[in-house]
């Protein structure tokens, strides 16, 4: 056996030993309630990212926690040598807020095992699957076998509200942070047997919508009939955003889409799916989605809008008559490779105005938004990823586009010049943004391996 398969056993056998201590390293960063959207959680932030210092310090990094305008953004890294490629390691520390808090099992920040996996708000978006590269840079350490490469990880804390502070982190550290690969394990795997190398995200476009009628709620006995109803109005107005086919119909929506190429579509036709299986996963009676593309394309190389909240008028208990004096969406649109979220968003306000009626007063407010990202699968980072996905799953990985968004992907790109690796380890059941998030204990074991077997691979595709 040769030198370096000797190095990398006593690595890859340090995780193995020390798995039982890793999850319940994992469960005391999982208890910190670091929800980014919610300002009743800024000091837990501040804590949680305190806490990863420390743990970075503990596992042989020199780590640091940065002030930004917003969340405090967390460096961890091994030191610099001469001639060494030098790779970021990407993830986020914050997490979506847990409501609704009575659908889960067990407390959202008190994480539990079961059935061979840690159930918590962040366990794999994105405090388990981060901390599989920690281990992996730990095991590298503390066996004392030299790192082939030269890591900085950069763990921030507003990934799920837009990565604005990371971005103006980003311009201010350029010359500190520049690298020859990203990697970032914040995306997913259709199973065990499927590692994956995501090569294309959506991007993302936020507009919240609010029609407003009376100065006040009235008594919809007394005065109903003769104003006209917030909730209904955008109701109506709502519905006409999508036709009966599923497209979206505010007029230029699908100018920039660059269409799919028939070779593509026909690797999406090889990804494993199966839609009695797909529909049971969701708990849906029935798919809707575009006509004229299949549900894997439909979820993440096809545009979409979506409605994510819809609120007005009494909530409560029981009933009460009122015609409520305002209602008001939260929508964001999925975007593909073409499109750009300042004219999407700009389209969309134009349309919303054209259809509002004169009864109501409307406001729109622009949220976030992200680019789409697309990359070849094909660079040698690419193929030094698949190999280490092949060896750490013991299973050919597949190569997909995924639907969901990573703002500072195209930061990355933008800033430093540099693409991203998507090495993710979620499970398409690990109710990412829903209650009941988990992370499978096995996912964090192999990916750490997989982190430990990427480096010398990546090391030889960047040639150095
Ligand atoms: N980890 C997700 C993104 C993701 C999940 C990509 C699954 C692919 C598959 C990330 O944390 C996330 O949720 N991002 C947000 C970004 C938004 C708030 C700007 C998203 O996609 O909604
Ligand atoms: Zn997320």
């Amino acid at each position: 056996m040769c030198v370096q398969s000797l190095r990398m056993d006593a690595v890859l056998n340090y995780l193995r030993t020390h798995r039982q201590r890793f999850v319940e390293e994992l469960c005391a960063y999982l208890r910190f309630p670091s929800v980014s959207a919610q300002t009743a959680h800024t000091r837990d932030l501040r804590a949680c990212a305190d806490w990863l210092v420390e743990h970075c310090k503990s596992i042989g990094l020199k780590a640091k926690r940065h002030a930004t305008s917003g969340h405090p953004v967390v460096t961890a890294s091994t030191p610099r040598r001469k001639g060494y490629p030098h790779c970021l390691v990407y993830g986020h520390y914050d997490v979506q807020p847990p409501e609704p808090l009575d659908q889960w099992q067990t407390p959202p920040f008190e994480p539990v095992i079961r059935k061979g996996a840690v159930y918590a708000r962040g366990a794999t978006d994105n405090k388990g699957q981060h901390f599989a590269h920690l281990k992996a840079v730990e095991a590298y350490r503390k066996t004392g076998v030299e790192l082939p490469c030269d890591l900085t990880f950069v763990i921030e804390g507003e990934e799920e509200v837009g990565s604005e502070a990371l971005t103006e982190f980003l311009k201010k550290q350029r010359r500190r942070l520049a690298c020859d690969v990203v990697v970032i394990s914040d995306t997913g795997m259709p199973s065990k047997k499927h590692p994956a190398l995501t090569y294309a995200l959506r991007g993302v476009v936020a507009l919240e919508v609010a029609v407003r009628g009376p100065k006040a709620d009235l008594h919809s006995g007394i005065y109903g009939g003769s104003v006209d109803n917030p909730a209904l109005v955008l109701a109506q107005m709502l519905a006409q955003l999508r036709d009966k086919r599923g497209r979206i119909a505010v007029p230029g929506f699908y100018d920039d889409v660059e269409p799919l190429s028939a070779h593509e579509r026909r690797q999406f036709k090889r990804l494993p799916y199966n839609e009695t299986a797909y529909k049971r996963l969701l708990g849906v009676t029935a798919l809707f989605g575009e006509k004229g593309f299949t549900p894997i394309e439909q979820r993440s190389a096809r545009p979409t809008l979506e409605i994510n909240g819809l609120t007005s008028g009494y909530q409560g208990e029981g009933s009460k008559t009122i015609v409520p004096a305002e209602a008001s969406a939260k929508i964001t649109c999925r975007l593909v490779p073409g499109q750009s979220p300042r004219k999407v968003v700009r389209l969309l306000k134009q349309h919303l105005k054209s259809i509002c009626p004169p009864t109501v007063r409307l406001r729109l407010e622009e949220g976030h938004g992200a680019d789409p990202y697309l990359v070849s699968p094909t660079s040698p980072p690419a193929q030094a990823a698949l190999s280490a996905l092949r060896e750490a799953f013991g299973h050919e990985p597949v190569i997909l586009r995924e639907g969901g968004s990573i703002p500072i992907v195209n930061e990355f790109k933008k800033i430093l010049g540099i693409d991203s690796l998507l090495l993710g380890l979620a499970l398409p059941d690990d109710n990412l943004h829903s209650p009941n998030e988990k992370f499978d204990l096995d996912c964090l074991a192999r990916g750490s391996a997989m982190s430990a077997l990427l480096w010398p691979r990546l090391a030889m595709a960047l040639r150095y």
